[in-house]
């Protein structure tokens, strides 16, 4: 399963793109607008950083509006899908993007019959709000399960992309059921870093060392000095 930040952050993207763990970016306008910076200098600073696909939101309500949107985004770099939202303006803006060759990710969905349309309207990415359904009394990961059914009735090649992840069990259930993509804030990818026995091992490794005095060679490698990562967009 491919891991995307849901983050704008260009300090928490840099964090993960250094360990290697990040496959892509997720934004809306709400994470965009957070950041309190000018949009084409934002998103130029996260396409430099992340190699895999980095998802931009149009915000027009009218198809028309929305293919506009959608092709400035996209001559942001070859990377970029464009998000549009799961109404009937959002699918005939889907159609027409995808026809004129930009990649789609068609957002808050939140039934597998929105799914299954967005999918037949060309959509690259289809995102189910599992946290948002939970949040309102909903099974979300049961549509995940049903999403993921549907398009392999039908060998759909829509990536079913879970978002709106709130905590590491979510990443579990989504990568059990084989979703395509699980995107997550910046603070559920840290916990999936963590272990509190990891941490109590490491400790007791070092100290059981410390205290036999030992030391590791120095000095031998010649492995050239380790360089801060940068990923080419
Ligand atoms: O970016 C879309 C989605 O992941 C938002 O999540 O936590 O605002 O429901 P949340």
């Amino acid at each position: 399963m491919k891991i995307f930040l849901d983050t704008a952050n260009i300090p928490s993207i840099k964090t993960f793109v250094d360990m290697g763990v990040l496959d892509g970016i997720t934004t809306n306008p709400t994470l965009i607008a957070k950041e309190n910076r000018e949009f084409v200098e934002l998103v130029t600073d996260i396409l430099r950083l992340v190699q895999g696909p980095v998802n931009l939101e149009v915000v027009s309500q009218e198809s028309e509006g929305m293919v506009m949107e959608g092709h400035d985004l996209a001559a942001l770099g070859p990377s970029v899908v464009v998000k549009c939202p799961m109404t009937g303006e959002g699918l005939k803006a889907v159609r027409r993007l995808h026809k004129d060759g930009i990649k789609t990710n068609v957002t808050l969905v939140f039934s597998p019959n929105q799914a299954l349309l967005a999918a037949k309207a060309g959509a690259d990415y289809v995102s189910p709000f599992i946290g948002r359904l939970d949040d309102a009394g909903h099974e979300g990961m049961k549509i995940i399960d049903e999403i993921l059914q549907i398009y392999r009735n039908y060998n759909i090649d829509t990536q079913v992309l879970v978002a709106s992840i709130r905590h590491p069990v979510h990443v579990v259930e989504a990568a059990k059921l084989g979703a395509h993509v699980a995107t997550m804030p910046p603070d559920v990818l840290d916990k999936m870093v963590k272990h509190p026995l990891t941490d109590i091992g490491l400790k007791r490794f070092l100290d059981d060392w410390q205290k036999a005095g030992l030391k590791l060679p120095e000095g031998r490698s010649t492995a050239p000095k380790a360089k801060p990562m940068v990923q080419r967009a």
